[in-house]
């Protein structure tokens, strides 16, 4: 069985950026509320570009970073809630746009753990040998399926795409990973595509295609899965947070995080946190962190980080991961 690092990583957010005092005037909200319910001060939100235009841009940046040739991809996910179209996926789009010739290309749907999903099913194929170097991308336009009239969901997202290579090699980069579902808790968080709506069935007057949520259910399921998701991978492959560099929170909620900081009595440093001027960028904020650690040399070949992600389905899942990237 092969090994598995992560040899690259690139983001893209749209240049436009959305701060909270422009969506109180969008809903009956304020800047006062928004920062102290969450810690977001204001998000990138599209001006027409879709999913696959921030992934390609991600895409690009990570290639460079990875000294990789578009050619030499052999294999590219992309995670997203908001792919730009039914058919073609995201990733063959992405796939077109740079040149990616020699890649089998397909999408995940994991909500805001999609990251860590993709990361977990391209590891198996790199490790099997089957494919060589994936290119894994979280990317999402969330701006076109919020609801701007709902208080409650509007203020939380943002629009971005985060991107990493990863190898097949000898060395070991990526740990351990796991992902689960809880489709029991399904309703939870929804974004239904399209109505039913055929000669035999009349459809809902009521259909609704944007993001809907019951918040207080999804900050109780964040807490409790982020902080055992974080003890179990620490437990089973024989570590502690002592020997962990950084933890990197799917980044939905400042208070969820401080929550699970003081649920595992952590140093609150240990935990990055870039919420505040993304917003919630679902399958994209991990990578998005990640890419921003990268770029700011706060990694060195050698450190442990953990990537821990929880979302729509509900999904949940984690990665203990040794930084290779020597920069
Ligand atoms: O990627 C996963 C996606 N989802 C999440 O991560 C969501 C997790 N959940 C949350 O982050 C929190 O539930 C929220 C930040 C969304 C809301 O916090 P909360 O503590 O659950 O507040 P709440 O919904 O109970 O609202 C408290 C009050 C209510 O007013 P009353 O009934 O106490 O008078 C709301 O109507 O705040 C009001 N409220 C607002 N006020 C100003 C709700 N949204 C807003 C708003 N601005 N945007």
């Amino acid at each position: 069985m092969n090994e598995v690092q992560i040899i690259g990583t690139g983001s893209y957010a749209p240049l436009n950026i959305m701060t909270n005092h422009q969506l109180s005037e969008l809903v009956d909200t304020s800047d006062e509320w928004i920062v102290s319910m969450t810690g977001i001060k204001e998000r990138h939100i599209s001006q027409g570009e879709n999913t696959s235009d921030l992934a390609t841009k991600a895409a690009l940046e990570a290639l460079k970073d990875a000294n990789v040739k578009a050619e030499d991809i052999d294999l590219i996910i992309v995670a997203s809630t908001s792919p730009d179209q039914f058919v073609p996926a995201t990733a063959c789009l992405v796939q077109g746009n740079i040149g990616a010739v020699n890649a089998m290309a397909f999408d995940v749907s994991a909500a805001c753990t999609g990251f860590i999903f993709a990361l977990n099913i391209a590891i198996q194929f790199l490790k099997t040998g089957e494919r060589t170097r994936a290119l894994i991308i979280g990317a999402e336009v969330l701006s076109k399926i919020v609801d701007w009239t709902d208080r409650n969901t509007c203020i939380l997202f943002g629009d971005g795409a985060g991107a990493a290579i990863l190898e097949a090699g000898t060395k070991k980069g990526i740990i351990s990973i796991n992902s689960a579902s809880q489709g029991q808790k399904a309703r939870f968080l929804t974004c239904p595509t399209v109505d039913v709506k055929n000669t035999f069935a009349k459809g809902n007057k009521d259909f609704k295609s944007t993001i809907s949520m019951d918040g207080k259910e999804i900050f109780k399921f964040a807490v409790k899965i982020i902080a055992s998701s974080i003890n179990r991978i620490l437990k089973e492959n024989n570590y502690t947070l002592d020997d962990i560099k950084y933890v990197v929170c799917h980044q939905a909620n400042a208070r969820i995080i401080d929550l699970v900081v003081r649920r595992l009595k952590a140093d609150k440093n240990k935990f990055f946190v870039n919420l505040e001027r993304y917003g919630n960028t679902s399958a994209a904020s991990i990578a998005i962190a990640m890419d921003e650690m990268n770029k700011k040399k706060l990694l060195k070949a050698g450190d442990k980080i953990i990537l821990v992600g929880f979302g729509g389905g509900l999904t949940y899942g984690a990665s203990l991961i040794e930084w290779t990237i020597n920069k």
